[in-house]
């Protein structure tokens, strides 16, 4: 599972261009499901028989945060907006990869004053990216306008912790690839949807939910922890203490049935698991309960350090966790 995390972490897939992470996730999946569709906004479907017409759908969002080149300058700089949720903050003097271009993001300032001062109110009109090319020519030629980047962030094993980019929303890609490896029939027929564009506002979500109509809907995502040095101090979602069973977060309150029976699970198998309420954010819960008539949707996350960032970390015991806790659930069935 490690060489699985790096592997679906190192690969640059911002939102709307999901095509190689569909890819990666689809030929890992080979030989585990019955079937699979893709839809035509690009969402991954796969989905293996269970014994009932009931339908199980876990989710997770296979897009990233990104940026895309917005304009280019007679020296070839680049400007850029962001494609979904980068703070210029984070993105200042990091490695930002266009498929087989890498950049780096550098800050204006003539003087010392104005260096100081668009320091402190940083936006992306004062950022630039630097591909090394001579002129605007060279670079409309290697990252035209309208490329789409991402951080170009590395894996690292260390400890207990695993740190990457994109473990929002890989992690999750994870831990659903790793229920169908891990389950023999279930109960339900289990749909395993990899969602794009979450991060620009949960668009795959939303129709993939349309399309299947599931009988419940559960999100796995990542969010927010409170156990680093002043950290937010509403916030009690710890690394290392088990799968996090979201109660609500900022675009959605899980339904109050699907949280009730992932508890007694998690007791009932003696799987770590903690409360999680989250006081912003939101994930692809929220699409698929109001898609249709309704779907009783929850959301199942693993608590992450630095999330938006190139350094996103988690706790290896947490990912096991929220695997054990989530196969059970569809093993049991609704
Ligand atoms: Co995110
Ligand atoms: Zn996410």
């Amino acid at each position: 599972m490690r060489d699985l995390i790096k592997k679906l972490t190192e690969i640059s897939s911002p939102s709307g261009r999901e095509d190689s992470i569909r890819n990666a996730i689809l030929e890992e999946l080979n030989g585990y499901i019955d079937g699979y569709e893709i839809d035509k906004l690009g969402n991954l479907i796969v989905w293996k028989n269970g014994k009932t017409n009931k339908k199980v759908l876990l989710d997770a969002h296979m897009d990233e945060i990104g940026v895309v080149v917005t304009n280019i300058d007679d020296n070839g700089f680049l400007r850029i907006d962001m494609v979904g949720g980068v703070s210029p903050y984070t993105i200042l003097n990091s490695k930002i990869r266009f498929g087989n271009v890498v950049g780096i993001v550098g800050m204006e300032g003539e003087t010392v004053n104005e260096l100081r001062s668009n320091l402190k109110e940083l936006s992306f009109d004062k950022l630039f990216v630097d591909i090394g090319a001579k002129n605007r020519e060279e670079a409309e030629k290697i990252c035209p306008i309208g490329s789409f980047g991402t951080f170009d962030g590395h894996f690292i094993e260390q400890g207990d912790f695993y740190v990457s980019k994109s473990m929002d929303d890989r992690i999750g890609c994870v831990a659903i690839i790793e229920v169908f490896k891990r389950l023999q029939q279930p109960t339900n027929t289990l749909y395993g949807v990899f969602a794009v564009q979450e991060e620009i506002g949960l668009v795959g979500a939303r129709v993939a939910g349309y399309n299947i109509d599931p009988d419940v809907a559960i999100a796995i995502d990542v969010t927010g922890a409170g156990d680093t040095p002043k950290a937010n101090k509403r916030t009690s979602m710890k690394l290392g203490k088990g799968a996090c069973i979201k109660v609500k977060d900022g675009y959605s309150i899980s339904d109050r049935k699907i949280v009730e029976t992932l508890k007694e699970l998690a007791k009932k198998y003696n799987i770590p698991y903690q409360m999680e309420v989250l006081i912003y954010g939101g994930t692809d819960a929220r699409g698929y309960q109001n898609t249709k008539a309704g779907i009783p949707s929850a959301t199942v996350s693993i608590a992450t350090r630095y999330i938006h960032t190139p350094n996103e970390m988690v706790h290896k015991d947490d990912v096991e966790a929220t695997i054990q806790l989530l196969t059970k659930y569809v093993e049991e069935g609704i």
